[in-house]
């Protein structure tokens, strides 16, 4: 909710689909996806999202722009944000929206709650829904309950608190946000990664270092848990850990693994298969000098994967490091260190349309380099 005593003020805005277009384009759901896409994108960076319409020929919103961030520019780039890929979905080229906007600052708390009734209520007095919950491209901002610090847009309003198993299978999203060419791909596999990694890091994205490990342990099972990236070149993906835990036993074992990077919100997931090895002591010192002093203490403190009776056990191994360690280094563990995947096969999967995603695999063979090969979906 916005604080009407602040310097942000909260604005109602309406903006529309140029005359002359095909009726309706925004029931499309595959163009009220792209228009939704839009709003969340920029929510929390350039403003706070409080409510969202998508009707058939308009949009309804209503925000608070972050300071320094007018409303003009905000819509501009919702409109060129969409404008390229809605023409696309579409078949055509030209204007898809219409080049001026609706807008008006929110006074007080009734001024901002009448407002948001009036765009809940829009599909509805439009005779499209009998209820604003029906109508499926909408979003409403739910209050936070206090201490809560989850996410507070919920796309399609409120959702039922409890999940039931159909709502599982029910969530469904088009891809809508663009292809991955062969033309477009770079011949060289960790070229391409780093330019998805900094598109990730560029969108802000929670943790776009975060990738699934999968192990197989020598007896054939895998196991696969998520660990942080921490750098990468043409020699393979860098993580940290500890050696004795399972993971590490089982690489030990078996250097046979796979990463697995989702970037949702980029409707983009890179998977790569390789070998592991452990990184030089030199490396993993440098790394390990980087860590701050409590990850440092810890990675002494914890047995990775071993059971331990409590957290108190945990928490007084802790302390006691602490004050063994105190006014000294804290040198790195000989049991923790990082290993590199090499990389044998990389696979960038871009989500598209009508499930007809993209998936190009780049493969290595000795002595001939990478090779590129597109994949059905
Ligand atoms: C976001 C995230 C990042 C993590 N990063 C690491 C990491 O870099 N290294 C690590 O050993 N464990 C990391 N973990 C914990 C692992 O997922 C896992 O619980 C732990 O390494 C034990 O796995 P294991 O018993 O299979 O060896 C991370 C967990 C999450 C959720």
């Amino acid at each position: 909710m916005p604080h009407f005593d602040g310097g942000e003020i909260a604005q109602f805005v309406t903006f529309r689909v140029a005359d002359g277009l095909r009726r309706e384009p925004l029931s499309d759901p595959r163009l009220a996806k792209l228009v939704e896409g839009a709003l969340l994108h920029f929510d929390g960076e350039r403003y706070r999202l409080h409510a969202w319409m998508i009707m058939p020929n308009h949009v309804h919103v209503l925000l608070t722009p972050r300071l320094g961030n007018h409303v003009s520019d905000i819509v501009h780039s919702w409109k060129s944000f969409t404008s390229k890929r809605a023409n696309r979905i579409l078949g055509k080229s030209g204007k898809f929206w219409q080049e001026d906007y609706f807008d008006r600052y929110i006074r007080n708390q009734p001024h901002f709650d009448t407002t948001l009734e009036y765009i809940n209520q829009n599909p509805v007095k439009a005779g499209l829904c009998c209820t604003p919950q029906d109508w499926p491209f909408r979003g409403t901002a739910t209050p936070e309950p206090p201490n809560n610090p989850g996410p507070s847009i919920t796309p399609g309003g409120p959702r039922a608190s409890r999940l039931q198993s159909d709502d599982v299978a029910d969530l469904r999203k088009e891809y809508i946000r663009g292809g991955l060419k062969e033309d477009d791909a770079h011949p060289d596999p960790i070229e391409q990664f780093r330019k998805w990694f900094e598109e990730a890091l560029a969108a802000n994205l929670h943790e776009p270092n975060a990738m699934t490990l999968a192990t197989v342990s020598s007896g054939g099972r895998p196991s696969a848990r998520v660990v942080l990236l921490k750098g990468f070149d043409e020699r393979g993906f860098v993580f940290y850990t500890n050696h004795e835990g399972r993971k590490g036993r089982e690489l030990e074992e078996n250097p046979y693994c796979a990463l697995v990077f989702y970037w949702g919100e980029l409707e983009r997931q890179v998977r790569v298969e390789g070998r592991a090895s452990r990184v030089s002591a030199e490396e993993s010192d440098e790394y390990y000098r980087s860590r701050p002093r409590g990850s440092r203490l810890s990675a002494w403190a914890s047995e990775q994967s071993r059971p331990v009776a409590g957290r108190n056990t945990l928490e007084e191994r802790l302390r006691g490091l602490e004050d063994e360690y105190e006014g000294r280094e804290v040198p790195r563990p000989p049991f923790w260190g990082g290993y590199r995947v090499e990389p044998e096969a990389i696979e960038f999967w871009q989500g598209r349309e009508n499930r007809l995603h993209d998936r190009l695999l780049y493969r290595c063979s000795s002595g001939v380099g990478w090779s590129m090969e597109r994949l059905q979906p």
